[in-house]
């Protein structure tokens, strides 16, 4: 059973209507950046909890989450309309192994994600600790349309920051738009504009792929990169190319 404390909405980001970012005050414990935690809310007698990747680095206490709203969703829309001031629940023990110590060292470490699930590398980029060992790390984020970049201020901080080993690619599949490469993440790979635009290459030899979000993005992905660039998942007991977290 989780352990449930209570937090406080201490700031809301309305990036647009259906896409928003929470920050909160809670007396968590530690967490690892690439964790998840759940929000819960208490409606009608009735308790509903969702997973939420943290988007803060773990050294910030303002926790920090990246939503979009999904339509007839059950917990979504609720968080939607919480207001400054307003409490939620959030487990007191951060969860998941989406997270750098269960990365093998590469030279190039490939961060793919699509809407929301930009977050988990976030953190990650933000707290900025073990990525010394990799030369180079490519962070992609995929969203329908331009205005769905809301992080895109901050991307480009972490690239500055980052002094070169850090690119940021965005990809838009619904408009064009000369900033961003236009498609699926799967497709682009095919066709190599992702590797051509970013400059490096995708390869067993060279990298480790971590890829986050939209359950179909991930699975294709996952089967074009065993199929054409003889990558495998990455487990403990089987070293290989890729680790994955799915949304739902
Ligand atoms: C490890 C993990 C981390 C997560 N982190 C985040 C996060 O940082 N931000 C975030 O917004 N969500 C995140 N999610 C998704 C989140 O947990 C909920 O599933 C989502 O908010 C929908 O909950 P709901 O109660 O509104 O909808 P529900 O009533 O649970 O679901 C309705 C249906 O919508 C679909 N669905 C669920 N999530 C999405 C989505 N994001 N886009 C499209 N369809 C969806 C599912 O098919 C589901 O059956 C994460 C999920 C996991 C497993
Ligand atoms: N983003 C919005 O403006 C918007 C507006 C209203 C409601 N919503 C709701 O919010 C929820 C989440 O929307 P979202 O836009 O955050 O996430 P999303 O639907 O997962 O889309 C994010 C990105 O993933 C891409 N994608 C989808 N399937 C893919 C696959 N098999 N391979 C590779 N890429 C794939 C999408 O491309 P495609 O565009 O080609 O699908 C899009 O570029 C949905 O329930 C949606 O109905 C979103």
């Amino acid at each position: 059973m989780a352990d449930w404390v209570s937090g406080s909405v201490v700031h809301i980001d309305n990036w647009k209507d259906n896409l928003f970012s929470l920050r909160i005050h809670a007396p968590v414990r530690p967490f690892t950046a690439g964790q998840f935690a759940k929000l819960a809310l208490d409606i009608d007698g009735e308790r509903f909890q969702r997973a939420y990747s943290y988007v803060n680095s773990p050294d910030n206490p303002d926790l920090e989450f990246y939503l979009v709203t999904v339509n007839e969703g059950k917990l979504s829309p609720k968080l939607r309309a919480l207001k400054i001031g307003d409490k939620l629940l959030i487990t007191q023990d951060a969860a998941g192994f989406f997270v750098l110590d269960e990365i093998p060292d590469c030279s190039t470490l490939w961060m793919l994600s699509t809407g929301t699930a930009i977050g988990p590398f976030l953190s990650i980029l933000q707290q900025g600790i073990d990525l010394e060992r990799f030369n180079h790390i490519v962070l992609v984020h995929a969203v329908r349309y331009s205005e769905d970049l809301s992080y895109l201020p901050l991307m480009r901080e972490l690239e500055k920051r980052y002094n070169g080993k850090l690119r940021i690619q965005t990809v838009v599949s619904r408009e064009q738009n000369a900033e961003s490469l236009t498609g699926r993440v799967p497709a682009l790979i095919e066709n190599g504009q992702l590797e051509s635009s970013v400059g490096l290459t995708i390869s067993a030899e060279s990298s480790h792929v971590m890829l986050c979000g939209n359950p179909q993005m991930v699975k294709d992905t996952q089967r074009l990169l065993q199929e054409q660039r003889h990558m495998s998942k990455h487990l403990r007991r089987k070293p290989g190319h890729i680790t994955s977290e799915q949304y739902w």
